[in-house]
């Protein structure tokens, strides 16, 4: 399409506003204006605007049949021990075989923390502020020394940060792993509109553009190829994880094997809500199929329905931790048998001009982002299954700068696990009456990286170090 062909179709599509200021431009800004706006597709944000943008009142979500989705227990917590053994030992088969492969999410413009640099950057460990993306290369590394097979780790990005994620790992010489096996990718982008569908300008001479939600990786894992070199490897499943929760457990052999012996599109892990009101997404089911369903959209009542034994009826809280089964992200990506994930909408602040070009740093929403979220993909997969994690072992993001899920918990957190661990082989630690230990410490994945892994190392040290010295083991 010639530029002018491109101007032609905004106007036609009533976008020709993106256009306001061509004539000031310098030939290099119009080019770079003109290259953002082709990668909008226009009959998109058409669709979007009428299913997002002028439709009155909430809609709300279908609450018709939901019923609350059956998972499988922890062994601690009635299920059945022989089943886990199982499952560990199918995942463990697939890591073995070279089938699995690492993907973090780290797309995210990471607002809330107010952090200057990607996410992954982060320092987030107690002793050595290790930062996130260093915390997962070594569970990765782990991992593959581990199983006899260094495993592929891909990573999305956003066009915001990838330039310095790549470099951030360069700098540190991809925290000794093979760099030949860490994948970059951008996750796409979307135009945002103000209330009255308009697509916005961030500039005179750009768009306000943002990332398409931790939903878009499917598409991206598909059109940046990653799907297709997974293919090559030979690796058919994919462990995702969000790049702000340090404790997550990147590769879980049980959980991998559970979702391979229930021939699973895709699985996830739940927690139990720590009260009614806890602001997680509830694992549903609906006409056969998993779904979740986010806190906002249902009910308070439901939310703090109890069963007979008195225990919330709807208890299975999402924490954003799946495994993906290759072949299904494409079906996903393609819209295979009209399958499509659904975008959001999230009203905003979103910087813009004004009719005379000038920036515009709005003091309340003023227009409106669209998003995915992985999760909608969930009642596309057959077999989708959920099972049970501790979330001690798994789950304790960094999302805001204090308070709640901050740098502060999570680390705390963090030393919450190797107190435990150490216990679990046998030692005495002091802590205070939150598990938290008094002596300063920190633990490597590379030495251990979940309770099992841990008490087999520790065991084996021929002379272990005084705990209350403190303690950083690697
Ligand atoms: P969050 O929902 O916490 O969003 O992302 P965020 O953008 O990181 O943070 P806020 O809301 O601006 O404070 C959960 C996970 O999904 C990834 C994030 O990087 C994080 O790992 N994500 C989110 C993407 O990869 N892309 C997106 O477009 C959105």
């Amino acid at each position: 399409m010639t530029t002018e062909q491109l101007i032609s179709a905004y106007r036609a599509a009533g976008q020709g506003q993106v256009f306001a200021f061509w004539d000031s431009l310098s030939p290099q800004a119009r080019e770079e204006l003109a290259a953002q706006a082709a990668e909008v597709d226009l009959t998109e944000v058409e669709r979007l605007n009428r299913s997002l943008v002028f439709k009155s009142g909430g809609g709300g979500v279908n609450l018709d049949g939901l019923a609350p989705a059956p998972y499988v227990r922890l062994p601690e917590n009635g299920g059945n021990t022989a089943e886990w053994t199982k499952a560990k030992e199918a995942g463990e088969a697939a890591l073995r075989a070279g089938r699995v492969a690492a993907f973090t999410v780290a797309g995210g413009q990471g607002t809330r923390l107010g952090y200057d640099g990607p996410k992954g950057t982060f320092p987030v460990t107690p002793l050595k502020h290790k930062p996130l993306f260093h915390v997962f290369a070594e569970k990765i590394k782990a991992a593959g020394l581990r199983y006899g097979r260094p495993l592929h780790w891909f990573i999305m990005t956003s066009h915001a940060n990838h330039e310095q994620t790549e470099a951030f790992f360069i700098e540190h010489r991809f925290f000794g792993l093979d760099k030949g096996r860490v994948h970059f990718f951008r996750q796409g982008r979307m135009p945002a509109v103000d209330f009255a569908g308009k697509i916005l300008l961030e500039t005179p001479g750009s768009l306000a553009l943002s990332p398409d939600g931790h939903g878009g990786s499917l598409r991206a894992l598909h059109r940046s190829g990653a799907l297709d070199l997974m293919k090559a490897e030979g690796i058919d499943t994919i462990s995702y994880f969000q790049v702000d929760n340090p404790i997550v457990r990147s590769i879980d052999a049980a959980f991998i094997g559970f979702h391979l012996l229930s021939k699973s599109e895709m699985s996830s892990k739940m927690v139990p809500k720590a009260y009614p009101e806890e602001k997680v997404g509830h694992f549903c089911v609906q006409h056969g199929k998993v779904i979740v369903v986010e806190y906002s959209d249902m009910p308070d009542a439901m939310q703090r329905e109890t069963t007979a034994d008195g225990a919330l009826r709807y208890l299975a809280g999402s924490i954003a931790i799946h495994i993906i089964d290759r072949e299904f992200a494409r079906r996903l990506a393609t819209g295979g048998d009209g399958m499509a994930l659904p975008f959001h909408r999230a009203d905003k602040k979103i910087p813009t001009v004004d009719a005379a070009g000038q920036a515009v740093k709005p003091e309340k929403a003023n227009g409106i982002k669209f998003e995915m979220f992985v999760f909608d993909a969930l009642p596309f997969a057959n077999n989708s299954i959920v099972i049970e994690t501790a979330r001690a072992d798994d789950f304790s993001p960094v999302k805001n700068a204090d308070g709640l899920d901050s740098p502060k918990t999570s680390r705390e957190d963090q030393l919450r696990q190797f107190a435990r661990w150490l216990k679990a082989a046998g030692e005495s630690v002091e802590t205070d009456s939150t598990g938290l230990p008094k002596p300063a410490m920190e633990i490597s994945p590379l030495f251990g990286y979940d309770t099992a892994t841990f008490v087999e190392r520790w065991q084996r040290l021929p002379i272990k170090p005084m705990i209350a010295d403190g303690l950083y083991l690697e």
